[in-house]
């Protein structure tokens, strides 16, 4: 049995008190956390009314649903009974029911899409839509032989009009290699903005162009050998990726479009759909929503790859270094500053917590994108005892897997442009974003002539690399670090309390009057609430400042 605190959930300390267009989670009951939730769900208990049974809602019939005691949402053209979830919805009663009764899709993607409701909500399923608000396309429809040409129909449909002018893609052979051939038409194309996957026969490429996401997706026509490689000709903003055949024959074509094979979407909305096994639930049963983990992907949002756990060391008291190996067939660098999902089946439910990747440390030079080939993503994770995800990864065993999933976030590097001052404000383990920024602005940025980290925890015990950030100090001299401490031992001659309108204040010296300044903060939702604040008192504008969140 889960022993869970009867404090307000998250914890006050807890890193999920995060803002989302200013919003916070609300405290919920005692014996409502996520665990109970899961327990719920496994009780047999029937949690639609319908004992089971799938039926075809329509509109009128959805409407009807809109009381907290019988309330059915839509999503992505399932309908779910809500009500036994009411209660454990982290953000409480009343934002579940905006979308009582309705088509939630959008409301629930701009908070947070990457929640993995399918398979919370697994025994919430009451059916589909009889005719669906967002309904995949046809799996089959597109059963086109790609020769090389681009089927018009596609791309076109989906540009959006402000977006980059269309991309497009090519491909040629020799007689042992497959080149695909990306043409992004944009010229800061970098080896970050290229996520590729390759399992099975099925062949996956996503770009980012500036909001945007290009993808190609395709069922390869012959056998390919799992490792390949990724070049990038900035110049000309093209893309090449080189696929290994298996046989040395000649190709016909390369393949067939899965999909939203060749499509370009606004980023936020690039969705992974059509599972096949959603897609089979509408003929079937409910059984085969839970096969849904199966698949790499995740049919409401994000895509995931399986990685490997190659070590596990301890940083502090409670905080590890996790490094994981991407599979050979996958070629993804998250970008400095943002972060991914991990996914973990836990009693026999997915859910996914944000991590945000850092160096392997500190003072490793700093190599990326140079390095095209790194197969290993680093984490610093602070395991919570009673947390429901971190004791799960911290008992995962070298050569055990996770799922990983593509980046998000919104830094972007061009926020260093002619920087002169960078003030970096952590708390806890929102130390991990400042790790790759540390690294990539003292390496790339030539008119930086100041970088300050003020790192804020509990005790000593909790800096998370200090001797790194100390030895930082030393080897370059425009980094320096302050370490403030909200509960330190008596013999401490730092810094202490939380981050306040005096501290900032001393800290932030810009210099010199006008220097470009950028000040980065991130860390609990009132640590980096109240820091905002402070900040813009102190009359920094709101481009000079960067928070971090989900
Ligand atoms: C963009 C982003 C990036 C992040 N990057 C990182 C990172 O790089 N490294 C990192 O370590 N974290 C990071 N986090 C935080 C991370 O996503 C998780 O929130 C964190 O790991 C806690 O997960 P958990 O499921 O183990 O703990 P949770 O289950 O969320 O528990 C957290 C705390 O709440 C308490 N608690 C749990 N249930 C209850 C309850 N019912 N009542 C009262 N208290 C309860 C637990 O005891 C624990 O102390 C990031 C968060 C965001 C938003
Ligand atoms: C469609 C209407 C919904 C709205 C408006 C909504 C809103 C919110 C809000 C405001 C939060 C607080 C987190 C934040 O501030 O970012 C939250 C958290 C959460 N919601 Fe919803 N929600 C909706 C539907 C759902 C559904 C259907 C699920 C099903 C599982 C769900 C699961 C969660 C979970 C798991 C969290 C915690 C996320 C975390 O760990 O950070 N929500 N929601």
């Amino acid at each position: 049995m889960l022993n869970v605190p009867s404090q307000s959930f998250p914890a006050p300390s807890s890193q999920q008190r995060v803002v989302a267009g200013g919003r916070s989670k609300v405290p919920l009951k005692q014996g409502r956390s996520l665990m109970d939730w899961i327990r719920l769900t496994k009780s047999g208990k029937d949690l639609t009314g319908l004992k089971g049974r799938l039926i075809e809602v329509t509109e009128e019939e959805l409407k009807k649903h809109d009381k907290k005691d019988d309330c059915w949402i839509c999503i992505r053209g399932f309908v779910y009974n809500v009500s036994p979830y009411m209660e454990y919805h982290p953000g409480g009663e009343d934002e579940l029911m905006r979308a009582a009764g309705s088509d939630g899709t959008d409301l629930f993607d701009q908070v947070h899409r990457w929640v993995n409701y399918e398979s919370m909500l697994k025994e919430c399923l009451v059916g589909r839509m009889a005719v669906k608000p967002a309904a995949p396309k046809d799996y089959h429809e597109e059963k086109k032989v790609l020769n090389g040409m681009l089927p018009k129909s596609q791309a076109t449909d989906t540009l959006a009009r402000e977006g980059p002018s269309s991309p497009s893609y090519d491909w040629f052979q020799t007689d042992s290699l497959v080149t695909i051939v990306v043409y992004t038409k944009q010229k800061d194309i970098t080896l970050d903005s290229v996520i590729v996957d390759h399992q099975d026969d099925s062949f996956r490429a996503e770009t980012i162009i500036k909001d945007y996401s290009y993808l190609i997706n395709i069922e390869l026509s012959h056998a390919v050998q799992g490792d390949f490689s990724v070049r990038i000709v900035e110049n000309v903003g093209k893309i090449e990726i080189v696929l290994k055949k298996k046989e040395n024959t000649s190709w016909k074509c390369l393949g067939h479009p899965l999909e939203n094979h060749n499509s370009l979407v606004p980023k936020k909305d690039a969705v992974v759909s059509g599972c096949r096994f959603h897609l089979l639930l509408l003929e079937g049963s409910r059984s085969c929503v839970s096969e849904c983990t199966l698949y790499a992907g995740n049919c409401a949002g994000l895509f995931y790859r399986q990685c490997q756990l190659i070590s596990k060391e301890d940083v502090t008291h409670d905080t590890r270094l996790f490094c994981f190996m991407l599979p050979p067939s996958t070629h993804l660098q998250v970008p400095i500053g943002q972060h991914v999902y991990l996914k973990l089946t836990i009693t026999d439910t997915e859910i996914v917590k944000p991590y945000t990747p850092v160096s392997d440390s500190l003072l490793s030079e700093f190599k990326e994108p140079a390095l095209p080939n790194n197969k290993y993503i680093y984490f610093l994770i602070k395991i919570y005892p009673a947390g429901l995800f971190t004791p799960e990864l911290d008992h995962l065993q070298i050569g055990d897997f996770v799922f990983v999933s593509n980046p998000e976030g919104n830094f972007k590097t061009s926020q260093f442009q002619e920087l002169e001052d960078l003030f970096l404000l952590a708390a806890g383990t929102g130390f991990t974003p400042m790790v790759k920024l540390l690294n990539y602005a003292l390496t790339n940025i030539p008119s930086l002539r100041k970088v300050k980290l003020m790192f804020f925890n509990k005790t000593e015990d909790d800096i998370i690399w200090r001797s790194h950030l100390e030895e930082l100090t030393f080897k370059d001299k425009r980094f320096d670090v302050e370490f403030v401490l909200s509960a330190p031992i008596s013999e401490w001659n730092g810094k202490q309390g939380h981050v306040s309108p005096a501290l900032l204040s001393e800290f932030l010296k810009r210099s010199s009057d006008k220097s470009k300044v950028l000040i980065c903060i991130c860390g609990p939702t009132p640590f980096t609430e109240q820091g905002i604040k402070f900040l813009h008192e102190l009359n920094f504008s709101k481009d000079e400042i960067h928070s971090f969140t989900a």
